[in-house]
């Protein structure tokens, strides 16, 4: 993988979407240089093992066992992603704040994908199932998944893409989250690394143009 545009992704738990850009992405039109994870026991962890990929807990205290800010923590992230001369970095389900030094250091490179339309049922405390029941509580007939650059806002970064799915009538939380998570994020958010690795995204202020392929991905 020599000559490969390099991928960060960072997780907290399951890492589906993760396994989405091992399975769409890795080896194929980039590398995934390094999975790091804040939690130990994140599942992720181990499906990038499995694909032979280095995989990192960063544990959130220094070496006395002094509790780190988020800026030292989002430090030690930037010098692992650094090190390894990343192109990209995917927030893939990472639920630690991002603060704006973070970002800073990696401007236009940051990517996150969320599980509903934003600027809909987004922001903080709109993770994991919550979004869905908020979703559903409101009575939306759509939803979907967003896939965005990141700024210091949470959620709050420029769209790059977004693809709806219909609520429907019986749904609950969990098979509106299930029919996202398959449906379109594990679709989309591989689409948008490989625009983004072939040069066909470019952002002007809030407004993001993707460059269509030739193979029917955006
Ligand atoms: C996904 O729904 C993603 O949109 C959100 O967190 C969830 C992560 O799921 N940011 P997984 O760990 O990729 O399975």
């Amino acid at each position: 993988m020599a000559d490969m545009k390099k991928i960060a992704v960072l997780i907290s738990g399951g890492g589906t979407n993760l396994q989405a850009l091992i399975d769409k992405i890795h080896g194929k039109h980039g590398e995934i240089a390094v999975v790091l994870s804040n939690k130990k026991d994140a599942y992720g962890l181990t499906r990038a093992k499995e694909a032979g990929i280095e995989a990192k807990y960063i544990p959130p205290v220094d070496e006395n066992g002094e509790r780190l800010d988020d800026e030292a923590y989002a430090k030690i992230l930037e010098d692992e992603i650094k090190k390894r001369d990343c192109a990209l970095v995917v927030l893939a389900g990472y639920m630690k704040i991002v603060p704006k030094s973070f970002v800073d250091a990696f401007p236009d490179r940051i990517i996150n994908i969320h599980p509903a339309l934003i600027p809909s049922f987004c922001g903080e405390g709109y993770y994991g199932l919550r979004v869905h029941q908020a979703v559903l509580d409101y009575g939306a007939k759509l939803s979907g998944a967003t896939v965005h650059f990141v700024n210091e806002e949470a959620d709050g970064g420029p769209v790059i893409a977004q693809r709806a799915v219909e609520v429907l009538p019986d749904d609950t939380p969990q098979t509106l989250q299930r029919r996202i998570l398959e449906n379109v994020e594990h679709v989309l958010l591989p689409e948008v690394v490989q625009a983004i690795l072939e040069g066909r995204v470019r952002r002007e202020g809030r407004t993001v143009f993707v460059d269509p392929s030739q193979d029917g991905w955006i």
